[in-house]
């Protein structure tokens, strides 16, 4: 490959056909780092479609790093239910008030001074420090890799592939516009080099690609075998006061779902676990499947004085302003609503 050229030939097709996007600058000018950060941040779990509208809610509700850091934890995380993963919410707000609190609302710019802020990765480090700072990082993401994979062909599934890849990605980024080309990489990614059906007819870099000359990018990366997900069961209680309030828990703040409010629910084990005394079975179960589990929840009500068995739960008469996982918003449609 001629590394020159195919620089030359991505940051054109950038120019013209990379994404506008609501944090993005185009065209050599680098991006406003906060934007960039939270970007980035909500675009670790979730495609760019879904990201939009929240990006936007966020930076109108919370413009600066300054005002994320100062907002009560509850609000983010509310701001935040449905792009998932509420660890990553919890990291976002404690890294605006360390950058507000100690390095005066100013991210730094140096990927190793980034990856010590809470919830920044390799990953968003260098797509921080060559997109807001342009620095020379080597960004790599899922689609820098399998449009690596194809550029060379390789025959190694992604999750083997790790250091070829990011030699691969390192050959390839330039001294000048870093940020450009690793943005063009991803969207080439996300527009043309797709998994399935990539448009290599109209692909910047056809003239560089080994797996376009050989016929082989629709076949690549090739898929390693996933170990099937475990399934683990759980009981949680739907019980109301003698007013209608329902009794809504706080989890615990780390772990998954970490600090969301729901349904109260004994632990997720590999065996349902026994129901406490006294519930009664309600006959109806929750299916919801997480990154690495699946989650068979059943349903049991019970009387009030079963609060006991939970003690940061409270009965509520609303759920407005409370951060409720999808799960549970699952569960409660199957209930048919209760609040
Ligand atoms: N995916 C994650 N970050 C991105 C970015 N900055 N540009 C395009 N796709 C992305």
């Amino acid at each position: 490959m001629k590394i020159s050229a195919a620089q030359t030939a991505l940051l054109t097709w950038y120019d013209t056909h990379g994404r506008d996007l609501p944090w993005r600058c185009k065209s050599g000018v680098v991006a406003d780092p906060y934007r960039v950060w939270l970007s980035e941040i909500m675009l670790q779990q979730t495609t760019v479609a879904t990201v939009i509208p929240y990006f936007e809610a966020f930076v109108a509700r919370w413009p600066q790093v300054a005002d994320l850091a100062a907002a009560p934890l509850e609000d983010v995380l509310a701001a935040w239910a449905g792009l998932g993963y509420y660890s990553r919410a919890r990291n976002l707000h404690a890294c605006a008030q360390t950058v507000a609190g100690q390095f005066g609302g100013h991210f730094p710019s140096q990927e190793d001074d980034l990856r010590q802020l809470p919830g920044i990765g390799p990953y968003t480090a260098a797509a921080i420090a060559a997109i807001a700072f342009g620095r020379v990082a080597v960004v790599v993401d899922g689609n820098v890799a399998r449009v690596m994979t194809r550029l060379h062909a390789s025959p190694v599934p992604l999750r083997d592939n790790g250091a070829a890849i990011r030699q691969w990605a390192t050959a390839l980024t330039p001294q000048h516009r870093p940020g450009d080309h690793a943005q063009a990489v991803m969207d080439l990614g996300a527009t043309l080099c797709r998994p399935t059906a990539p448009a290599c007819g109209v692909c910047p870099l056809r003239g560089h690609c080994q797996a376009q000359a050989k016929g082989l990018a629709r076949a690549l990366p090739i898929k390693a075998e996933k170990p099937p997900k475990a399934t683990r069961y759980g009981q949680a209680y739907l019980i109301e006061d003698s007013n209608g309030a329902l009794l809504i828990d706080q989890r615990p703040l780390k772990g998954l779902l970490g600090g969301m409010h729901g349904l109260p629910t004994s632990s997720w084990l590999d065996d349902l676990p026994a129901p406490l005394a006294g519930s009664q079975d309600l006959d109806l179960i929750v299916r919801h499947t997480f990154t690495h589990f699946h989650l068979v929840l059943h349903l049991r009500g019970g009387t009030p004085d079963l609060a006991r068995h939970f003690p940061n739960a409270r009965f509520v008469t609303s759920l407005q302003g409370l951060a409720l996982p999808s799960l549970f918003k699952k569960a409660l449609k199957k209930a048919n609503g209760p609040l």
